[in-house]
């Protein structure tokens, strides 16, 4: 599908972001392996979650849809050792923390497995999953000397080991902390730097035994199965992000973001946007279970460009393609920096960002391991393409929004892998 979109006067209106997504793989996988059912509000409608949901299914677990709205389901946890072998491939579709969880998962199993997805998917590092869980006894292997899917798992037999991530990664930290609750004796992870920590604070909160300290990620292994926690699901910050950045840079803006996920591993966009100047309040600030939540107003704001690196880049790693959209409209140069991790997400995020605001008349130069944008372009319409990639397709939007002329994004249908209501919730507040 091809979407048109023109400039539009205003601005205007409140916006519910999905369920995070993050959050709902997690839930689901969790849930799945604990005792007890579920119940999981706001549950994120993103196709990515709908193929964790698949899996779990295929493995021999109960999960049904028990409203609509919001969306809400139920999961019948199987406890410790109730899952049974697939009799089919298990299809991860375009999700690589599907992949990256269960593979996590499956590798601590008695019973053989076989994971895939799409050709974009099919395409992304699994070495980095293969190797640490390989240090835990796991048998799995891989296309391309064991690096892609499809991965075959034979389940076994673990033990904890102490693991140093090189990059931070919470996929990846999630992959092995799950393994290790099967696993015997301790297991550590540390990363560089810190990464979401949903699956630390859903374990938390199920009776797992892990100790965090700063980077470091400490469990040992579960003598019970975990207890079920059913929550509401925070809005996701990743979505919301879309409308924070288009609030900012449009010159005649006002929008309310209701209920969104403000984990401090995922707010680092609005540490951005807050230091590139944008009129952002925080309200009604709450907690949901195990995850923080406000509502994020934004208005209309004059940005200066920022130098964006170090640990900051794992807090918003999502965040980038549309915050590349703000720093093409602030004034003064954004530099960012340390995100080569950009390079081996749906699509090359560095190389198709920076081919596809080119298009609109931006000033943004390629560099290994991010960008660098001279601000203050005035942006055109043209006509560009999503790379089948949903947050390059959310961020083309929102740069369509203060180009002059119309826009055209190719392979537009793409954004239901994370926000399936982006396009409606366009037009609402287009509209308003
Ligand atoms: C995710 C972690 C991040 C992020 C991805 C979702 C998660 O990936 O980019 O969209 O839910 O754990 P990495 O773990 O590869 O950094």
């Amino acid at each position: 599908m091809t979407k048109e979109i023109s400039p539009c006067p205003t601005l205007r209106g409140d916006v519910v972001p999905p369920g995070d997504k993050s959050i709902s793989h997690r839930a689901v996988v969790l849930n799945s392996i604990a005792r007890g059912t579920a119940r999981l509000s706001n549950f994120s409608p993103a196709v990515d979650c709908g193929s964790t949901v698949a899996c779990m299914q295929a493995l021999g677990v109960q999960i049904r849809q028990v409203s609509s709205e919001p969306p809400t389901i139920e999961v019948e946890g199987v406890g410790n050792d109730g899952l049974r072998e697939a009799d089919d491939v298990l299809d991860a579709g375009n999700s690589a923390t599907t992949m990256r969880l269960l593979s996590g998962l499956l590798a601590a199993q008695p019973f053989f497995s076989v994971v895939s997805g799409d050709d974009s998917l099919r395409s992304r590092p699994m070495d980095r999953v293969i190797e640490p869980l390989r240090r835990m006894g796991a048998n799995i292997w891989g296309r391309g000397r064991d690096s892609l899917a499809p991965l075959a798992i034979r389940g076994g037999r673990l033990h904890g080991t102490g693991h140093a991530l090189p990059v931070a990664s919470a996929q990846v930290k999630s992959a092995v902390l799950i393994a290790a609750l099967f696993a015997e004796g301790e297991t550590t992870v540390e990363e560089p730097s810190k990464s979401r920590d949903h699956t630390e604070r859903m374990l938390q909160a199920m009776g797992a035994s892990l100790r965090v300290e700063g980077c470091r990620v400490s469990i040992v292994p579960m003598r019970a199965p975990l207890n079920s926690v059913g929550c509401h699901i925070p809005g996701d910050m990743s979505s919301a992000a879309y409308w924070l950045v288009a609030g900012a840079i449009h010159p005649d803006a006002s929008i309310r973001i209701k209920d969104t996920g403000v984990n401090p591993t995922r707010a680092g966009i609005v540490e951005v946007l807050l230091k590139m100047g944008a009129k952002l309040r925080i309200e009604n600030r709450y907690g949901a279970g195990h995850e923080p939540l406000s509502d994020l107003l934004i208005e209309s704001s004059q940005l200066t460009g920022v130098e964006i690196g170090g640990e900051l880049i794992p807090r918003l790693i999502d965040e980038i393609p549309v915050i590349a959209v703000a720093a093409c409209i602030a004034t003064g140069v954004t530099v960012i920096k340390d995100a080569g991790e950009l390079r081996v997400k749906e699509s090359d995020r560095i190389s198709s960002l920076v081919g596809e605001l080119a298009r609109f008349g931006a000033r943004i130069e390629e560099r290994p391991d991010g960008m660098i944008i001279h601000g203050g372009a005035k942006l055109r319409g043209t006509r560009c393409s999503s790379h089948h990639d949903h947050r390059l397709a959310m961020a083309l939007a929102v740069a369509a929004l203060v180009a002059e002329g119309e826009t055209q994004i190719e392979g537009a249908d793409v954004v239901g892998v994370s926000y399936p209501s982006f396009w409606a919730d366009l037009k609402a507040v287009t509209a308003n």
